[in-house]
């Protein structure tokens, strides 16, 4: 996961680029550097760790006139991170800076080296400018170079490129790694791979679609196909970081999308999983597991656990953290202790490690927020790499936490060996889909808006579900009570007869979570039982059920986590639009805070 920026203007480039930058850092990086062009002549800076090392390197250097500049921060994927491997990258007379991972590259690499191109770096990205500078010399035009370049890339990619022979110019290319372009009256444009960047610089920005290409100067922004839609950039940073959305929550739940891609980059191969932050003997000796964290977090590590025991046999526990720490709880060295935490600031959680490491246990954070206290405690640590997650409410944090752990499942099940090739593919390829899904699954919102009117009273909510779709009922309780205020409990879909059935009137509003890949038929009965005994049913499922008072429909998937991320979205909207509707701040609501650091 990268940071990218770009310039083209009259002011001092290199402070707007790191300045930039700065504003990406929440993103993680462990390097960064500049290329900088003025009359035809680049100069480009890099240092491994923090930007101030990048800030000491460029001290002495200022520009003053028209200018061109493109910014990278790096989080290694392809290569240690070393200043060599750092963007941006060098052919002979041009630079480029890439966001997201380019999967053939060694195909490519190879047949460059064939012909004599020289590599300096482990990278991926280093490929794309020494295939362009080739292509130059086969188109005349450079734009056409650029797209010849950009056509043999499979992958993920947001790139920036600027070249000697386009004095004015930055080639710009996006699929599946987020990139905006802004621009203001003086002439001037910016990119950033968000709007924080942006805001108080361009006036204007456009989100790029996938598949978007093209270049920019002073004068003109070109793109192919002709989908960039410039929308007004608002100047105070509140609105503007909230990019045309009502609340951040919005925001977020929009995002996933790309955080999605960013969660799974170097990760998420052909036909097998990776974890560049696990050392082969990490989990050696290894044979039980014991997840730990709280509200959402806990929600997905209860997810997981499904998936663990199903795909890797290896047994799971799943611990509250405010219960564990006082349970005395009997821990044993082939445990690994996992703790789970969006902030790794959360104060139960950070308690819980301390103790597991005082056991001797091996310890493993799964966390969004880089140098937080949870992740300078853990033996080792996975980034959700989700970005800044602003409502109080989880979402995307709560997405790709999942996603983590379901990767993590199939790495401890290759490694156990408990999965053949061929089941290890598919949970791949589903893998892979889930992106696509979270953004198809937004084409509910306006149902969501329109059905949120009828429930926003009753006595109560039951969101109901089995196997993983329970720990996904439970969130989906968590965000309405969060937001809305109103009652609502989570409960697996089978043991509503053994009480909470006694409830059921025309007021009790029953969400149920009817997956077609998971226990359909299972679940359709629990909720006849209570369709029975008059509870009003509001039914996700993409299949029809003729009992439901209202219905959700979702998208046929034939991967069970695939319908799990499409019903996650579904939940999340509803939540917010009955809280919309009820007149509450959505993301700051009362009595919670975004990070517990209090037991
Ligand atoms: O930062 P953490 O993930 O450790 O936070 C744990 C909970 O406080 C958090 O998930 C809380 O439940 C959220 N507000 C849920 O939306």
């Amino acid at each position: 996961m990268c940071g990218i920026v770009g310039f083209i203007g009259q002011r001092e480039i290199k402070r707007q680029l790191i300045e930039g930058l700065r504003e990406l850092e929440y993103r993680g990086y462990d390097s960064a550097g500049i290329a900088v062009m003025q009359d035809a002549h680049i100069q480009s800076f890099k240092a491994v760790g923090k930007l101030s090392n990048l800030d000491e390197k460029t001290k002495n250097f200022e520009t003053s006139g028209l200018g061109v500049g493109i910014g990278h921060t790096r989080w290694a994927t392809h290569g240690k991170p070393t200043e060599l491997n750092a963007h941006p990258h060098m052919g002979e007379y041009s630079y480029v800076v890439h966001n997201g991972i380019i999967e053939n590259y060694r195909e490519i690499k190879t047949a460059l080296e064939k012909v004599g191109v020289n590599f300096l770096s482990q990278t991926d990205t280093e490929v794309i400018v020494h295939l362009f500078e080739k292509e130059v010399e086969r188109y005349k035009n450079l734009f056409d170079a650029f797209k010849a370049t950009i056509d043999q890339l499979d992958g993920a990619y947001a790139v920036l490129l600027v070249s000697q022979k386009a004095p004015d110019t930055i080639f710009f290319a996006r699929k599946g790694s987020p990139m905006i372009i802004g621009k203001n009256r003086n002439q001037e444009v910016f990119f950033a791979s968000s709007d924080a960047p942006l805001i108080g610089e361009a006036e204007e920005v456009a989100y790029m679609e996938d598949g978007t290409i093209g270049y920019a100067t002073p004068d003109t922004i070109y793109a192919e196909p002709d989908s960039l839609v410039f929308v007004p950039l608002a100047g105070d940073k509140l609105t503007a970081q909230k990019g045309g959305y009502r609340f951040f929550m919005e925001k977020e739940i929009y995002e996933q999308y790309d955080v999605m891609n960013d969660t799974m980059i170097g990760r998420v191969l052909d036909d097998d999983v990776a974890f560049e932050e696990l050392n082969e003997a990490f989990l050696d000796g290894i044979s039980r597991i014991k997840f730990c964290a709280c509200g959402t977090s806990y929600h997905a590590a209860l997810a997981s656990s499904y998936l663990f025991e199903r795909q890797a046999k290896i047994p799971v526990e799943v611990e509250i953290a405010s219960e564990f720490r006082y349970k005395e709880p009997l821990l044993t060295d082939d445990t690994l202790f996992v703790v789970i935490s969006q902030s790794g600031e959360t104060a139960d959680t950070l308690e819980a490690l301390k103790m597991a490491k005082n056991a001797g246990l091996r310890t493993l954070a799964i966390c969004n927020v880089d140098n937080s206290s949870i992740v300078r405690l853990a033996d080792a640590t996975i980034l959700t790499r989700a970005g800044i997650e602003k409502g109080v409410a989880s979402t995307k944090a709560f997405a790709t936490q999942v996603m983590v752990l379901w990767m993590l499942a199939l790495y401890f099940a290759k490694k156990r060996g408990t999965l053949n090739a061929t089941a290890i593919q598919k949970e791949v390829e589903a893998m892979s889909r889930v992106p696509s899904v979270l953004k198809k699954a937004l084409d509910v919102h306006e149902k969501c808006k329109r059905l949120s009117k009828r429930y926003l009273h009753g006595h109560g909510f039951f969101f109901i579900g089995r196997d993983i779709f329970y720990p996904l009922a439970l969130e989906g309780a968590l965000k309405l009570k969060e937001i809305s205020y109103l009652h609502a409990e989570g409960y697996p879909a089978g043991e509503m007869k053994h009480g909470p059935i006694a409830l059921a009137d025309a007021e009790l509003f029953t969400i149920a979570l009817m997956p077609k890949t998971l226990l359909y038929d299972k679940t359709k009965s629990n909720v006849e039982e209570l369709s029975a005994r008059d509870s009003t049913i509001l039914a996700i499922s993409p299949e029809f059920f003729d009992l439901a008072d209202d219905f959700i429909l979702t998208h046929p998937h034939e991967h069970m986590m695939l319908e799990f991320f499409e019903m996650m979205v579904v939940e999340q909207l509803l939540a917010m639009e009955v809280a919309i509707r009820l007149g509450n701040d959505v993301d700051m609501p009362r009595n919670l805070a975004k990070s517990v650091t209090v037991e």
